[in-house]
């Protein structure tokens, strides 16, 4: 997998022995929770506290990311607990989804993708969200200067109203914004929507 420096920065994060805090869902993964039913995929599951989150509840899920340390911990962890979470290591940015999902949550992944590449991807994992089922989407709205943190070229700001128009046609169970200190004395914004796919 071709090296990139955001999966390099979490991987990093990731290898250390992860406290109680990095063990806590985070807001996001919090919000998203009591809409995750069945089948799940989680594009982008860092160290997988959704993905195991979700199982305790009844979920199967499929969990990616491209973290070598988050995929390892994650199997590790699978493998104690007998929890149906099943995890692979990925680049995301061209990943051939073949079935389709109850749901697909994907938390603070695509704005690290550029532009053309993040909204293909959203248009692809939407396509597999079976009709009914539910998409999580969490991206940042506002904060260059996290981004530039990453990588100062290749990444994408959504507009705010970017995921709003992206959903046309579904039904929009949540859409949150939530504001952040960033590099600087600036803000991130992350806007995160919940929207519920047209039955067939
Ligand atoms: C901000 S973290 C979010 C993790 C998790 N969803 C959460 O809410 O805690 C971003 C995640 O995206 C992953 N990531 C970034 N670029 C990626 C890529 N090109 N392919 C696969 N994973 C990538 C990182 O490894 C990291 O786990």
């Amino acid at each position: 997998m071709n090296e990139n420096r955001s999966i390099a920065f979490f991987d990093e994060q990731f290898r250390r022995q992860p406290n109680d805090v990095a063990l806590k869902l985070n807001p996001f993964e919090a919000l998203a929770l009591p809409y995750l039913t069945g089948d799940v995929l989680d594009f982008g599951c860092g160290l997988g506290n959704l993905a195991f989150a979700a199982a305790g509840r009844g979920c199967t899920v499929t969990a990616l990311d491209g973290s070598p340390a988050a995929i390892e911990h994650i199997r590790c962890r699978a493998a104690t607990e007998g929890a149906s979470v099943f995890a692979s290591l990925a680049d995301l940015r061209d990943y051939p989804l073949t079935r389709e999902y109850d749901c697909v949550v994907s938390i603070g992944l695509l704005m690290f993708f550029n532009c053309s590449t993040a909204f293909r991807v959203l248009a692809d994992l939407q396509a597999h969200v079976r009709p009914g089922g539910v998409a999580v989407i969490n991206v940042l709205v506002e904060g260059t200067t996290y981004l530039e943190m990453f990588d100062p070229l290749d990444h994408c700001l959504f507009a705010p109203s970017e995921l709003q128009h992206r959903f046309a046609g579904w039904t929009i169970e949540r859409m949150e914004f939530a504001d952040f200190e960033a590099p600087q004395n600036t803000l991130k914004r992350f806007c995160t929507a919940v929207a519920q796919k047209r039955a067939a």
